[in-house]
């Protein structure tokens, strides 16, 4: 059998750098790579609204910014599937059947959620569907026989108890499910990149983004902005490279071309860190480079966009014709679930048979 990815994002605003290093760039790698049989990219409105039960307009109104975010980087709906994931009844079906196998002691343990529930204060009420959202992240990976899941580093927990319930229920019923890999992305600086302010993630509600649909200028201006090193203050004065936010984003982002075409004077960013740390090499200098190897990543972004934006009925459609597509392949992986657990009981000719013999005597 071939490989098969599923991944998706929630839709709770448009996408950021952060999205775009630990997983966009790596998914429109993985579709041109003509490796995977079969791609499904999922909008995770059902999840989104686990924490956002009191907002369906905010969920509503991102589903067309993701997409579009989706599709300006390159994801391309004739090579991958795009879907919705409310719109896939399948999936709420199959995770009321994993809720068995899975204990309340075992989600409490789950370190994303945890930290989830200490960021939105749901401590003293956590909604049942939020609490339950792992498992909801099972069926979708699930649902589609996903192999690899490609994945920022805080999926992680995610898909350990994905293949803990896919064990359990092909133990229990039958090797129904395939168990997935998580594919995390290969550069360090990627796997969580910080926002703007040094904080440790991009989060809208830090304001430390950048979006992938921010225009040339906000992006310059984010970026002459940034944090760096607070005792870096004279140009002579040594500088740290850790925890410098700059440099992190040019872990991420730069390559040896860009030092080339923007920073001849360096071959490439072991040269610019030593004398970034030596002293005599000042911030706005370093900040103009990431600039300019911002602005050449982004874009190609920001042009494929715009020609989506002109057609945005369109963006529908691409998106309806994936959900017809999941909902097919959905359908196909729930008989077979519902027949390994024995539920399938109008299409068990053997069952009918055998109970009317056994009341024939
Ligand atoms: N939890 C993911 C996020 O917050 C979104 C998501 C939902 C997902 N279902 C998934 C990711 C299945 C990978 C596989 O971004």
């Amino acid at each position: 059998m071939g490989k098969i990815i599923l991944t998706g994002d929630r839709p709770t605003g448009k996408l950021h750098l952060g999205h775009y290093v630990g997983s966009l760039k790596r998914r429109v790698e993985l579709q041109n790579s003509g490796e995977y049989e079969k791609i499904f990219i999922m909008i995770a409105d059902a999840q989104a609204l686990t924490d956002n039960a009191d907002n369906p307009e905010k969920v509503r109104q991102n589903i067309i910014e993701v997409a579009l975010d989706y599709l300006s980087v390159g994801l391309d709906p004739t090579k991958s599937t795009l879907f919705i994931q409310s719109q896939i009844q399948e999936l709420c079906e199959l995770s009321f059947y994993y809720m068995n196998l899975v204990t309340v002691s075992r989600l409490q343990r789950n370190p994303t959620v945890k930290n989830e529930i200490i960021m939105r204060n749901f401590e003293a009420s956590i909604p049942v569907g939020f609490f339950t959202y792992p498992i909801s992240q099972a069926a979708d990976i699930t649902l589609f026989k996903a192999t690899t899941v490609p994945v920022g580093e805080d999926q992680l927990p995610m898909i350990e108890q994905t293949k803990e319930i896919v064990h359990k229920f092909n133990s229990v019923y039958a090797p129904v499910l395939v168990e997935p890999d998580v594919l995390l992305p290969d550069n360090n600086a990627c796997k969580r990149l910080p926002g703007t302010d040094g904080k440790a993630k991009m989060s809208k509600s830090l304001g430390n983004c950048i979006y992938l649909s921010d225009s040339a200028d906000e992006v310059k201006k984010k970026v002459m902005s940034m944090y760096t090193d607070p005792e870096h203050l004279q140009v002579s004065d040594p500088g740290h490279i850790e925890g410098n936010t700059v440099f992190t984003y040019l872990d991420a982002f730069s390559r040896p071309e860009h030092f080339e075409r923007y920073l001849p004077d360096y071959a490439n960013l072991d040269e610019l860190k030593a004398h970034y740390t030596r002293g005599g090499l000042g911030d706005v200098k370093v900040k103009k480079f990431l600039n300019n190897v911002l602005q050449e990543e982004l874009e190609p972004i920001r042009q494929r966009r715009a020609e989506y934006e002109k057609d945005i009925p369109e963006i529908y459609n691409i998106l309806k014709r994936g959900c017809d597509a999941a909902r097919e392949v959905g359908a196909q992986t729930l008989s077979e679930v519902k027949s390994a657990m024995k539920i399938n009981y109008f299409d068990d000719a053997e069952l009918i048979k055998a109970q009317s013999e056994k009341y024939a005597k």
